[in-house]
């Protein structure tokens, strides 16, 4: 038993978020880099904008290296528990999801008058050409 077999949740970690008490989650695990604030080759305040939250996309995309990651080990607290992963993006997706529909349905609507301006101009063509065939009919 020790450290290594503590599973958090995102909720737990998301307490830790000032400069006196610093967790980051990365990649399903979390640090406590409450004392690396000051030493971080990135600066103090990248961590802190990250406190308390999962920084994994943060972390990879700032290329880190093997050092980097071998330093990690030290700020370990725990593994995450995947589950417990808060979900803001349903509500994101959903507004979307619900956005999507009405572009299509303004879409479609926009097709079908289109569709209704042309027949009319087709019906208003055929009927000018038979009163004109007609009236022609008349003249002879
Ligand atoms: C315990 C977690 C972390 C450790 C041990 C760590 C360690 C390091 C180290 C050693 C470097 C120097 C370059 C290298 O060797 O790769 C570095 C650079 C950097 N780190 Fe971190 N880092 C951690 C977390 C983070 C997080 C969460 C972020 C972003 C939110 C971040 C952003 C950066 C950036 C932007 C640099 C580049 C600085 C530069 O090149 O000017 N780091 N980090």
């Amino acid at each position: 038993m020790g450290a290594d077999d503590k599973v958090l949740g995102y909720d737990e970690v998301s307490l830790h978020n000032t400069s006196k008490d610093c967790w980051v989650i990365i990649n399903a695990k979390a640090y406590d880099v409450t004392n690396f604030l000051d030493d971080h080759p990135g600066g103090g305040d990248v961590l802190l904008e990250a406190a308390g939250k999962d920084a994994s996309e943060e972390f990879e995309n700032a290329g880190h290296g093997s050092a980097a990651r071998l330093m990690l080990d030290e700020y370990f607290v725990g593994e995450i528990d995947p589950s417990t992963k808060p979900s803001p993006k349903p509500a994101a997706t959903a507004h979307l999801l619900s956005k999507e529909p009405k572009d299509d349905n303004a879409k479609s609507s926009g097709l079908l008058v289109k569709l209704l301006q042309f027949l009319l101009i087709l019906g208003l063509a055929a009927g000018i050409h038979f009163f004109t065939k007609s009236s022609s009919k008349f003249e002879l």
